[in-house]
């Protein structure tokens, strides 16, 4: 069973971990079958279960359903989940939320932002709650960034996002999460921080890689992100012991990601 000592533990000895996105009680035992280290129930399951256009319609009550059919199935995977857009604005909302989540069977709880979250999260630390912090281009704030876009390019907005990073870790977070930020950025956080960095579209240098299920399985309508690589077609899946299987391309993944030959240069933003 993968616990935050386990991960801050592969942190020191420089051994990467797997995330993936799930929703379910199949997929879930099929990543624990494959040993994916983390499981992260993401608001994007607003996106690919829903069929929203972004993640905001995702409600607490969603988190917790599919929080339930995860938990209940994989007994190996560190289990993550997100609070939801506008389910954390006060500290008592975020009290009251994140204990629902965490009845479901959540082990971290997931916020979108930065600095500004320090209160809360030593707030929820210190109540029981070990907090991840996801930076960078955080979906929840899709409306005031105009898009989903890089985040962290410039030199200011790159040391305020380090700044922030600072903050969160001061103020307790377990974990953080980069997403869509240049390479050299993500690695620098990395080595300036104790705690565990899980990365999607950040580079090859954070100490996990998180993909949605999704999107690595190759289920997508149009465009997929330049970081997405698609294991269940992969030639090293069709040709292994799992025949091309789903199961097959979730331990494809995970091997890589600790292996080291995923994400490569191809996959980052510079
Ligand atoms: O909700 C989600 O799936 C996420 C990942 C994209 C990191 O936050």
């Amino acid at each position: 069973m993968i616990t935050l000592s386990t991960l801050k533990k592969y942190k020191k000895e420089g051994r990467k971990f797997s995330c993936l996105t799930c929703y379910d009680a199949m997929f879930a035992k099929m990543m624990q079958n494959a040993q994916v280290d983390t499981i992260l129930v993401g608001d994007s399951l607003g996106m690919v279960v829903q069929g929203n256009d972004s993640t905001l319609p995702v409600t607490v009550e969603d988190i917790v359903y599919h929080t339930g059919n995860v938990s209940r199935s994989n007994k190996h995977a560190l289990i993550l989940a997100d609070l939801p857009f506008m389910s954390y604005v006060t500290v008592e909302d975020a009290i009251a939320n994140t204990r629902k989540v965490m009845q479901a069977g959540a082990q971290v709880i997931k916020l979108e932002g930065g600095a500004e979250l320090s209160e809360m999260v030593t707030t929820l630390t210190k109540a029981g709650a070990p907090i991840c912090v996801h930076l960078g281009l955080t979906p929840q704030s899709v409306n005031v960034f105009g898009g989903y876009k890089v985040q962290g390019k410039s030199d200011d907005a790159a040391a305020k996002l380090m700044s922030d990073v600072h903050a969160v870790v001061a103020a307790g977070a377990s974990l953080i999460l980069l997403e869509c930020v240049p390479a050299s950025l993500a690695k620098a956080v990395t080595e300036a921080v104790d705690v565990p960095v899980i990365g999607i579209g950040a580079g090859a240098d954070t100490d996990g890689q998180v993909l949605v299920m999704h999107d690595m399985l190759g289920v997508t309508h149009g465009r997929t992100a330049r970081f997405v690589h698609d294991f269940l077609t992969d030639e090293r899946n069709q040709k292994s012991e799992y025949a091309g299987s789903v199961e097959g391309a979730f331990a494809l993944f995970h091997n890589s990601v600790i292996e080291g030959s995923y994400p490569q240069a191809e996959h980052q933003f510079n």
